[in-house]
């Protein structure tokens, strides 16, 4: 009986140790690689590499350049989190897997030659420009473009203020669309005078460089602006509000102002589009940054910013990189309501929704994700002599597509 308890108890025993074994092999099995990689590559982003605390992005080109797992791209929070859907030709979705670790092996690589400039851009007008608006644009979408020179992206005088445009381009990354629109690029520079195009190629993960090269140029050919709009092609600007609020402050100082996203967290899902991975950026909470379509900054801050920007590192997200810029000179963004541009009723969805009004956009600056179409038709509406919008809660009445649409276009034609 002793003999046979003893038995079963070492029996047990064995077993439990054999179920032990097979229990921590598996784990370290289930381990992935890049896991593995993350712990061991952990430190070195406190080491004495990163002794500026205000950086801690920035890594050693050599400490992600293990090979990794290809990762479908990122998508900003903001639009993640409100479901939308990215509307240019950029869209990263469409693109194939984004390679991380090609990413960090050539971000030293940010250099790159402006192949068209504006070099007078800023000294046409004595005192130099009150408010420079820059749009990123693909070469792709001469349509937006055309909209938007046509609407809110006028030159010349608002308000008795002067504005001058430029759109900021990359090279297609479509070859085939490239070796037709180099001809036409030219043309349409030489006729409006307004496009800067440099030599990286405009996808997505680019933009960042976007962000860099027009902070530099600005810095070099436009440092008599007093104030600057940059935004995207697919939103609605309105810039009388705009040249109203920048008209009580001060260009000599500092100045950012946007629909600004705090507390923002990167997602660290590995299968998530939206991943970045913990080598990329280390921290558990981006630093505050504007999103939504566009934001505004003063001469003061364009300086500084194409200064600071340069001491950071790359991060494949533009919004989130420049506010790590932000961060670095320790300059607060500051929100403002008007750039609160989520949950608006835009024109396309008034057929059903009845409820579009171009007063409620009277009192806006940026309404993201619009349409050519709805860009125009937004534009006309406002600048029709006929909108009025004396009393604060008017009555809405239904939206008639037709009706409005035929008289702003007495009002003012599109020209
Ligand atoms: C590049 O553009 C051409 C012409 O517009 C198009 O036919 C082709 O499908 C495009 N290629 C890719 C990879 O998008
Ligand atoms: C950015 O542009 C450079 C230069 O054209 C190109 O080599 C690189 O692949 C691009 N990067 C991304 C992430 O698209």
């Amino acid at each position: 009986m002793r003999v046979r308890l003893k038995g079963d108890a070492i029996c047990t025993l064995f077993l439990l140790v054999v179920l032990c074994s097979l229990l921590y092999f598996q784990l370290e099995h289930l381990v992935p690689v890049g896991n593995k990689e993350l712990t061991q590559k952990k430190p070195s982003i406190t080491s004495k590499t990163f002794s500026d605390s205000r950086a801690p992005w920035r890594l050693m080109p050599a400490e992600a350049t293990e090979p990794r797992l290809q990762v479908t791209p990122v998508l900003r929070q903001r639009e993640v989190a409100n479901k939308r859907v990215q509307t240019t030709t950029l869209s990263p979705l469409s693109d194939s897997a984004f390679n991380f670790k090609g990413y960090l092996l050539n971000k030293d690589n940010r250099n790159f030659d402006l192949l068209i400039n504006q070099p007078k851009k800023c000294r046409r007008t004595p005192g130099g420009p009150f408010l420079l608006i820059a749009i990123k644009s693909v070469v792709e979408d001469f349509d937006r473009r055309e909209i938007v020179r046509k609407t809110w992206g006028r030159e010349g005088l608002v308000n008795g203020e002067q504005i001058q445009r430029v759109f900021l381009l990359g090279t297609p990354k479509n070859r085939t669309v490239l070796a037709t629109w180099e001809t036409l690029i030219h043309q349409e520079s030489q006729m409006y005078r307004d496009i800067l195009l440099w030599d990286f190629m405009d996808t997505f993960f680019n933009l960042t460089l976007k962000e860099i090269h027009f902070l530099n140029w600005a810095a070099e050919f436009c440092h008599n602006v007093k104030f600057i709009f940059k935004g995207d092609a697919d939103v609605f600007v309105n810039v009388e509000n705009i040249i109203d609020f920048l008209e009580r402050h001060d260009p000599t100082e500092d100045l950012f102002v946007g629909d600004i996203i705090y507390n923002a967290r990167p997602i660290r899902v590995r299968k998530s589009k939206y991943y970045i991975p913990e080598t990329m950026y280390g921290l558990s909470i981006y630093p505050a940054y504007a999103g939504g379509g566009g934001f505004l900054l003063s001469s003061h801050t364009m300086r500084k910013l194409s200064r600071a920007c340069k001491e950071v590192e790359l991060f494949p997200i533009d919004d989130v990189f420049l506010g790590m810029c932000l961060q670095r000179i320790n300059l607060k963004p500051i929100l403002h309501e008007g750039f609160k541009t989520f949950g608006i009723v835009k024109p396309s969805a008034a057929p059903h929704l009845q409820t579009f009004d171009p007063c409620f956009y009277k009192d806006l600056m940026v309404v993201h994700s619009l349409k050519v179409a709805e860009i125009w038709l937004m534009w006309n509406l406002l600048h029709s002599p006929r909108l009025s919008c004396t009393q604060k809660k008017q009555v809405k009445k239904p939206f008639q597509w037709k009706k409005k649409a035929q008289t702003t276009m007495q009002a003012s034609p599109l020209r």
